[in-house]
């Protein structure tokens, strides 16, 4: 059975660069400033949409790093191809819970808005563990606290409305039940930064 964000992620995607006003924009660079995104990293950006991380990371990957964005919305992707026809930028149409992708590749995994839409969170953890390299870090990021962004999915409703970020004891265990350790989770007005690093036997 199809996932109903998918349909929705697909409507909205034509408009969905026209959401992100210069001051987001601004925002999102100052916490991508601070992931620790080096030259040859390769980053995988979970739910990417039309791709509004791509280009912060890419201009710091350089290009023998790249940038791998997955969405399951296929307008979404077909934007980012759009937007972004780089040769250290790929963008695949998979979902989350099953990574169309090889173990222990990427050197870091973002999630920018993406986290709550996510069904099985525990298996979407699953799988960016299992694509991370030892000692990768995984990064959930928003622009809102988890309450603001609980408020706007109610007033949006629908299919999002009961979208949410765990709260933390529940994502640190999600988290932890996937192997990541060194969890820390910043929620607070107008910000939400959660990581966790990878740990392999
Ligand atoms: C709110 S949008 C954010 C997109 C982008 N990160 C941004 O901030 O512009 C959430 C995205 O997650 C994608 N998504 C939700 N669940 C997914 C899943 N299970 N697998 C892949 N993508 C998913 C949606 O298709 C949508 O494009």
């Amino acid at each position: 059975m199809q996932d109903p964000h998918q349909e929705f992620f697909d409507l909205v995607a034509s408009e969905w660069d026209l959401m992100f006003t210069s001051e987001d924009l601004e925002r999102l660079s100052h916490i991508v400033d601070k992931l620790g995104i080096e030259k040859d990293m390769n980053v995988i950006d979970l739910g990417c949409g039309t791709g509004i991380l791509f280009d912060l990371i890419r201009r710091k990957v350089g290009l023998s790093g790249s940038v791998t964005g997955v969405d399951f919305s296929l307008q979404m992707v077909l934007k980012a191809h759009r937007n972004f026809p780089f040769s250290n930028v790929n963008c695949i149409d998979g979902d989350v819970i099953a990574l169309p992708l090889t173990s222990n590749y990427f050197d870091m995994g973002v999630a920018f808005s993406a986290f709550p839409y996510f069904s099985d969170k525990q298996q979407a953890v699953d799988e960016v563990h299992r694509v991370l390299k030892p000692g990768a870090r995984f990064f959930i990021i928003h622009l809102q606290s988890s309450k603001e962004l609980s408020d706007i999915h109610h007033k949006i409703g629908g299919v999002v409305a009961n979208d949410t970020l765990p709260p933390a004891d529940q994502l640190t265990t999600l988290l932890s039940n996937s192997k990541f350790t060194d969890i820390l989770i910043d929620d607070q007005p107008g910000h939400y930064l959660a990581s966790a690093t990878a740990v392999k036997d």
